[in-house]
């Protein structure tokens, strides 16, 4: 079952060599001087990875959502910003873009997205409401054949670059969830504003930023699906949203892994190589451990995705055993460089600082942990 097919695989060397070639030797540059990899993010797009899972029609690569996590954690691997920049034009924007926009809406906010030519981002989070999604005060208003809509949105990675983002907005407060409604607003347009650039910890070639709307007019037809499904479209993204950041994370541990095992071999202590010592050698054999079982969960995710099938707890599962793996594996590659773990001249430092974020965003490992329990309570029920 989860043996990949030449397509895969073929797919997995691509992205290994492009990454090895053109991401890793610049990625601690990058993650320095705060620089957006505008080139690799083009040079992603030629290999058709902005939309690996959306049909050939309307730009996409027409792949399968096993090859787009095949291809996230190789990206990632070699970068962890491009990672980000990858998995949300791919998941918080082109899938559900295709999956609920018509087709005179997918012309403009779909076909040039899904191309890579232009980038898309997904604003949900508000700063007064992360993981209660539910509870968003961003508002928008009827108004003729517009839409006002009023309201920050935060944590917006992309932000900074993004050509259009999906927003989601309170159109009937009396609805609780059920009055959230999602929007395709172009950017840059009137009435929306980028707050400052957001100083992280990791994944610092990506922007972060919040996106303020002050009487914001978007025509009628931009209301993407049905008033008041917003929140619905919102937890349906997430989903697969959740299978790209568990394959981010497992390539940032799969690197932090393959510089340690390569430290280990080279650095002498007490008379050879310190792969030699048990103690070094049970944390590899836990690391590799740790990875390959999150990799299992991530593809088994994303097959049943594929099938069709109900995915929402595989995702959480596999999100927060690759981002709590990737914070295990990053940690003990730090202390297996030692001192030279904690020094920019040697990439595990970065690496430590990209793994946190994964068990924050797109649902905080808590939050994978409340979808987990109310699945499994209710299979059992
Ligand atoms: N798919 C489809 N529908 C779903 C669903 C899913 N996975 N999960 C819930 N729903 C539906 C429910 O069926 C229910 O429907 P009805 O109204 O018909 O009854 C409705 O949504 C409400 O469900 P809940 O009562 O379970 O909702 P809740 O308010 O308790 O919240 C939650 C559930 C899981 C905590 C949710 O709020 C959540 O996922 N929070 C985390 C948000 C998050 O991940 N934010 C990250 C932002 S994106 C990001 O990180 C930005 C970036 O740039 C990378």
């Amino acid at each position: 079952m989860y043996q990949l097919s030449e397509t895969h695989e073929m797919l997995r060397e691509t992205c290994r060599d492009f990454a090895d070639k053109e991401l890793a030797p610049l990625a601690g540059e990058f993650d320095q001087k705060h620089l957006f990899p505008e080139n690799q993010v083009k040079k992603l797009a030629e290999l058709g990875l902005m939309s690996v899972a959306v049909e050939e029609r309307w730009g996409g690569s027409g792949l399968d959502n096993l090859a787009y996590a095949v291809a996230m954690e190789e990206i990632s691997r070699g970068c962890a910003s491009v990672g980000v920049v990858m998995s949300v034009n791919n998941s918080l924007y082109c899938d559900p873009v295709s999956k609920k926009a018509t087709d005179a809406q997918k012309e403009n906010f779909l076909k040039p997205f899904a191309t890579g030519e232009k980038l898309g981002c997904f604003a949900l989070t508000e700063p007064g409401n992360g993981s209660d999604a539910g509870a968003a005060s961003t508002t928008a208003v009827r108004d003729g054949d517009e839409w006002v809509i009023n309201g920050t949105k935060s944590w917006i990675t992309n932000g900074y670059e993004a050509d259009a983002t999906i927003v989601f907005a309170t159109t009937d407060k009396s609805q609780k969830h059920r009055g959230i409604s999602a929007f395709l607003v172009p950017m840059p347009t009137s009435g929306l504003s980028l707050g400052k650039k957001e100083d992280k910890l990791g994944i610092r070639a990506s922007s972060t930023c919040n996106l303020i709307f002050e009487d914001c007019r978007i025509p009628s037809d931009n209301l993407l699906g049905e008033p008041g499904e917003g929140f619905k479209i919102a937890m349906m993204t997430l989903d697969g949203g959740r299978i790209g950041i568990a394959a981010q994370a497992l390539g940032i541990a799969q690197a932090a892994f393959e510089a340690a095992i390569a430290y280990s071999q080279e650095r002498k202590a007490f008379g050879g190589p310190i792969s030699n010592l048990q103690t070094i050698q049970f944390k590899l054999a836990d690391m590799a451990t740790r990875i390959e079982g999150a990799r299992l969960l991530t593809w088994r995710a994303a097959m049943l995705k594929d099938a069709g099938e109900r995915y929402t707890k595989e995702a959480a599962m596999a999100k927060l055993v690759a981002s709590e793996t990737s914070t295990f594996v990053t940690h003990q590659a730090i202390q297996i460089f030692g001192g030279n773990g904690y020094v920019t001249e040697y990439p595990v430092e970065r690496h430590y600082r990209d793994a946190r974020i994964t068990e924050i965003y797109e649902g905080t490992s808590e939050i994978q942990r409340i979808v987990i329990a109310s699945n499994v309570i209710k299979e059992f029920a």
